[in-house]
């Protein structure tokens, strides 16, 4: 018996010498940040991910994280490199979920997909090609693996079966056994790089949501918006002139709607795709007075562009050494990585529009489709590939122009259509033109997941009902915004809805101190404002005993938390929206364990179950965790400016004690990064009579104090206290 035991086991040790990969090895892991660990495979490429964004870890927020061993089996890690490409596998286990790989619009789990992570306008199926293909992907287990390279990236997420692996799932008879599966159990995550090395990353947890945060804060932390930014913003149809502009914008405040900023569309350019970057004289005759007149009604611009430079421009000359050996749309493509084509590109932009006051721009036409842009036999005068630079030109093109703001010390908020892995701290948002609202919820759940933020846009509709339930989406996500370009459709645009549109504006707006506290919490904790529910705590972890327990057909909950959940999402720390579409008027919710209630009446919802909702008409449904506290400003049509005071209305939900930190500062500038900010906790617990009370901390001395007068507003009723 021994004998044949030990002939089996040099068989299969045999085996695997033959069947494995010549050079696949496992890594040498180090630790270059509180729980962030690196290895090299082959030889890394100059231009990755990471080079190409700049970003910096925050090594001090990292290390205010629970120190934690290496999360896996370091031998179950391998890597080599096979005919000038880098095989990487790495471990999965059953029933394991992964989470990410960008800014996917269909699905949310991504086990069992095959994917090619490829820059592009996102095409109506998720196989890799997207606005933000980001090579990150976090575990339910709580570890994250990154791999940093600026490729066309190979992925087959736990489909491919090895002959050598863990836990092998046993070979069926079709014919016979029912069991049979065409999709066999597949034990790893197997990417292929082709490029003859790259830096792999791992992140620890302990949670999916500490892997995330951790991705997060390694490329630098979430960006800081102004506090104009949360507000609301219109973009106006293409051809509009200043007059127009300045019209709309007093409608506006004629109709009692918020605006903070107006987007310019193509039309203020000279020359639109490709671009002159120079103002059209005729709808634009005073760009100096026209900014002016808007800024002092309060209202900001963001204008279009995309980099593509028109040989009319008046930079053409200049920059023309320093582009591409393909044109897009006949304009040339700047070599966004050599320094004199970024300095002569924002010089232009500076000099005609930052300087007089421009707010931030939306970057438009960087990510694909593949017969508009550069092809991948393009050459660029950096040396760097066309596939490079298809994978980064959107990280560069944020860097450059975010780069801008920064030095006149203006934070901004803009817009782009391209980014990728390392671009988490830049102050933009991505859109596109696909507007299905289903799948935009789908992807404002996979942002959170990948380091991105994403807007899910209104800009026409057929009716007012669907005008309102895509309007009430866009005020619980990084970008309230119409995007009127081509429709001209104003907020006021459906009657029977109008009072519903403006309630849900000023909502916007009301809970501006609430968004702004997550966002300082995206840049200094790494957490994402807005997630999917496979991120909150008590959604899965607490119950996945349960689901082993259950006949899953008895029980709908168990059920519902081990289906994919892509339709509603976590806003802040203590928000759940449950967006209502078109044609429904009620809606099933998963709430994750622990009490939740009522946003507007403060009511109990459940708990740990699936409740079906059907709201009063015109409300979205949103609930708020136990304890939650949610601070909110008065209604008002502006972001309040810098030193300007504002009362908060702080409400509480629930029966728990809360607490809730609330971040303040100038909201324009880069002073925060000097620590002129503060932190105010507000805490509720029972008070002596019974009954809730709340304080809130004094203003930090010496620091920003933007709050004025304090009222209490306890949302529940507090029998169980
Ligand atoms: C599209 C963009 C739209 C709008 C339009 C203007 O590429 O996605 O949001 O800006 O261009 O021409």
């Amino acid at each position: 018996m021994k004998t044949v035991l030990k002939r089996i086991a040099y068989v299969s040790a045999l085996m695997s010498i033959l069947t494995a990969p010549a050079s696949a090895q496992s890594l040498l892991w180090k630790e270059v940040a509180p729980g962030v660990w690196k290895a090299e495979a082959g030889i890394p490429e100059k231009q990755s991910l990471l080079t190409a964004s700049g970003a910096r870890p925050a090594i001090e927020a990292l290390g205010k994280m629970k120190p934690l061993p290496f999360p896996l089996n370091e031998k179950e890690i391998t890597a080599g490199v096979v005919d000038g490409e880098t095989y990487i596998k790495f471990p999965l286990i059953r029933n394991e979920q992964i989470f990410g790989f960008g800014l996917n619009f269909k699905s949310v789990h991504q086990r069992g997909k095959i994917l090619t992570l490829h820059v592009d306008h996102y095409g109506g199926t998720d196989n890799g090609r997207t606005h933000a293909p980001v090579p990150f992907y976090v575990s339910d287990r709580g570890y994250g693996v990154f791999i940093n390279s600026a490729r066309y990236i190979r992925v087959w997420a736990g489909t491919a079966v090895n002959k050598e692996r863990q836990d092998p799932s046993a070979v069926r008879d079709r014919n016979t056994d029912k069991r049979w599966t065409s999709a066999p159990y597949s034990d790893a995550v197997e990417i292929l790089v082709p490029a003859a090395g790259c830096e792999i990353y791992v992140f620890s947890g302990p949670t999916a949501l500490d892997a995330v945060r951790r991705f997060n804060l390694f490329c630098g932390g979430g960006p800081l918006p102004p506090r104009w930014g949360l507000g609301f913003t219109q973009r106006v149809p293409t051809l509009y002139t200043a007059e127009k502009v300045i019209e709309e914008a007093k409608e506006f405040r004629e109709h009692n709607f918020p605006l903070d900023f107006i987007g310019l569309e193509p039309g203020w350019q000279s020359k639109a795709y490709p671009c002159s970057f120079e103002w059209d004289r005729t709808r634009y005759p005073d760009p100096v007075g026209f900014v002016n007149t808007m800024n002092e009604m309060g209202i900001r611009l963001n204008l279009w562009t995309n980099p593509y430079v028109s040989p009319e421009s008046p930079v053409y000359g200049r920059i023309l050494p320093h582009t591409a050996t393909h044109t897009v749309w006949g304009g040339v493509v700047p070599d966004f990585s050599i320094k004199d084509a970024c300095d002569i590109f924002t010089g232009q932009l500076k000099q005609s529009q930052v300087s007089i006051g421009v707010a931030g721009y939306k970057l438009d036409e960087i990510d694909g489709y593949d017969k508009w842009l550069w092809p991948d036999v393009a050459k660029f005068p950096s040396g760097n590939s066309a596939e490079q630079m298809r994978q980064t030109y959107g990280l560069l093109l944020q860097r450059i122009t975010a780069e801008m703001f920064r030095e006149s010390d203006r934070r901004t908020w803009g817009l782009t259509r391209a980014s990728n892995g390392g671009g988490v701290s830049f102050p933009y948002v991505i859109y596109n033109d696909y507007y299905s609202h289903e799948d935009f919820i789908t992807a404002l759940i996979n942002s959170g997941f990948s380091g991105v933020l994403w807007t899910p846009e209104v800009r026409s509709s057929k009716t007012g009902e669907e005008w309102l339930r895509r309007f009430q989406t866009v005020v619980f996500s990084p970008m309230a915004m119409i995007n009127a370009w081509a429709s001209g459709t104003k907020p006021w645009s459906f009657p029977e809805v109008e009072n519903e549109i403006r309630y849900y504006a000023l909502l916007r707006i009301q809970l501006m101190p609430y968004f702004y506290s997550e966002f300082a919490k995206y840049h200094f904790e790494g957490t994402p404002p807005f997630r999917g529910m496979a991120l909150e705590p008590g959604f899965r972890s607490g119950t996945q005993q349960e689901v082993k327990n259950t006949n899953l057909n008895d029980n709908p909950y168990a059920e519902a938390i081990t289906r994919e959940i892509k339709d509603q999402y976590m806003a802040g720390e203590y928000l759940l929206v449950a967006p209502l579409f078109t044609g429904q008027t009620s809606r099933s919710v998963v709430l994750p364990e622990g009490n939740w209630y009522d946003f507007y009446t403060g009511k109990y919802a459940g708990n740990g179950e699936v409740i079906t909702v059907a709201p009063e008409s015109g409300r979205i449904p949103v609930f708020v965790k136990d304890g939650g506290i949610i601070p909110m400003m008065p209604p008002a049509l502006h972001a309040p400016a810098a030193g300007q005071k504002f009362d908060l209305e702080i409400r509480y939900y629930g029966k728990k004690p809360g607490k809730y930190m609330l971040y303040d500062d100038d909201g324009i500038s880069f002073d925060y990064e000097k620590g002129n900010y503060s932190w105010r906790e507000i805490t509720v617990v029972p008070g002596r009579d019974g009954k809730p009370a709340g304080t809130l901390s004094k203003a930090v001395r010496g620091k920003p104090d933007n709050i004025g007068k304090v009222e209490w507003k306890y949302m529940s009723t507090f029998r169980d206290w």
